[in-house]
């Protein structure tokens, strides 16, 4: 297991190009089962959730050729339909391929998934709306196990939350069913409608993606498309926070800055600087930030993924904030963390109470899931002295090798195997 060691004052120069999103490209990746062309994606990161989802899809008999930024994808020999507990555990978005197998296929078995350790996370949204378009399933001995008379059938689908997954499973499931399925309440996030869009290009019928209600006309079958992967709105927000954490000029390049709307509301707000273009964000140094009240929300609202990486800018404001979290009952596992970095925050219930005015120290963490792991590393990077992380596994599943990009632009920090 490797650990990182990073030395804190650390000034950060120049601009980062962010690159294609994970949780576009997990989706997208699936989509691949619903075709016997080629899906040719590009801009796609070097993750690790990325290649255990080629993984995934290799046991599936999906023939995959890399190249560079580029992968191509081809379902036509697909062998089997059970998806096992080792890859499935790692990541939860595995369950993506579930409608895309029932759709075009009738049957799956996939183990119970897995993925970050932020709360209970079921999957009852995905059972409810693939059995609205008449799938079967039972658990049994950890697998859900689903199965289709024939075919899915278009139908309306009311989710009891905008679930994101259940969206997209949902969405993929049903373009290749019999007849229309409208999908009331329906996650509205960026990666919805970069879903929709590459569907759209392979033949598929969808229309209002990005809205609270999609329209999918069932099509027989789907053709071949290149497709370039939207940028990642996640690891653009975590650089930007950063940058105004180390309070110096940087640019955050290659974005749509109009998905992050609601941090750089909040971020102006706290008193940040900022020169907000169509594809890039500047951050230009600032004399004062102050605390805030935010609540994370589904999207257009405050990214949970940026949570954590808020909470740590907040430790170091004049004045205290809190922060709501509404989507996961157990996305505070950095807080102890934090504190441990000198940070002086409190959990009741949903709500964290961050005091601001603290200044990080360097100390011993552990990384916790894939956004608690990022947060650590921004207050490290303004911590007096060195601060080792562990357990940095997490952090590869979403972002790209971080001690090597954060490495390039001014940061002290070194991977070591422990
Ligand atoms: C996706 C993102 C993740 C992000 C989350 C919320 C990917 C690969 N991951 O996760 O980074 O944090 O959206 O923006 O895109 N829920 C149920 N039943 C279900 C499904 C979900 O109760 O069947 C609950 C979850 O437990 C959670 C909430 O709904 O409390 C949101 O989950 P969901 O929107 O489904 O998130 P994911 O798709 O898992």
């Amino acid at each position: 297991m490797d650990k990182l060691i990073i030395s804190g004052n650390a000034k950060l120069k120049g601009s980062i190009a962010v690159k294609g999103s994970k949780n576009s490209a997990l989706p997208l990746l699936v989509s691949s089962l619903l075709t016997n062309k080629d899906l040719i994606l590009r801009n796609l990161p070097d993750l690790e959730d990325i290649n255990n989802m080629q993984k995934l899809l290799k046991e599936y008999g999906v023939s995959i050729k890399n190249k560079k930024n580029e992968i191509t994808l081809n379902g036509k020999n697909i062998f089997n339909r059970v998806a096992d507990y080792d890859i499935v555990r790692k990541m939860r978005a595995s369950i993506l391929i579930l409608g895309p197998l029932l759709s075009k296929f009738g049957e799956a078995k996939i183990s119970l998934p897995g993925g970050c350790a932020i709360g209970t996370r079921p999957i009852d949204i995905h059972l409810l709306g693939l059995k609205q378009l008449g799938a079967e399933f039972q658990i049994e001995n950890g697998f859900v196990i689903g199965k289709v008379n024939k075919h899915l059938i278009g139908n309306n689908v009311d989710l009891p939350f905008p679930s994101v997954g259940a969206t997209e499973n949902i969405l993929m499931a049903s373009v290749l069913a019999k007849g229309n399925t409208k999908i009331i309440n329906s996650a509205k996030e960026p990666e919805i409608i970069d879903l929709a869009n590459s569907l759209n290009s392979m033949g598929a019928k969808i229309s209002g993606a990005g809205s609270k209600i999609i329209l999918i006309e069932g099509v027989n079958s789907l053709k071949k498309t290149n497709y370039q992967i939207l940028s990642d709105r996640i690891v653009a927000g975590t650089f930007i926070i950063a940058a105004v954490m180390i309070n110096k000029n940087f640019k955050v390049k290659k974005i749509n800055s109009h998905h992050l709307d609601s941090l750089i509301v909040a971020l102006e707000k706290m008193g940040a600087n900022l020169k907000v273009k169509k594809t890039s964000v500047e951050i230009l140094p600032t004399e004062k930030l102050l605390g805030i009240n935010i609540k994370t929300a589904p999207y257009p609202g405050f990214p949970t993924d940026l949570q954590a990486q808020i909470m740590a800018l907040m430790c170091i404001v004049d004045g205290d904030s809190e922060i709501k979290e509404t989507i996961f009952e157990n996305r505070f596992m950095h807080v102890p963390e934090l504190n441990r970095l000198g940070a002086d925050i409190k959990v009741k219930k949903e709500t964290a109470y961050i005091k601001g005015n603290r200044k990080f120290k360097g100390a011993q963490v552990m990384a916790s899931d894939l956004r608690a792991s990022v947060s650590l590393v921004l207050a490290a990077l303004c911590a007096n002295g060195k601060t080792v992380i562990n357990r940095v596994y997490h952090l590869d599943r979403g972002y790209e090798k971080i001690e090597k990009t954060l490495g390039k632009l001014g940061p002290k920090i070194k991977r070591e195997k422990i």
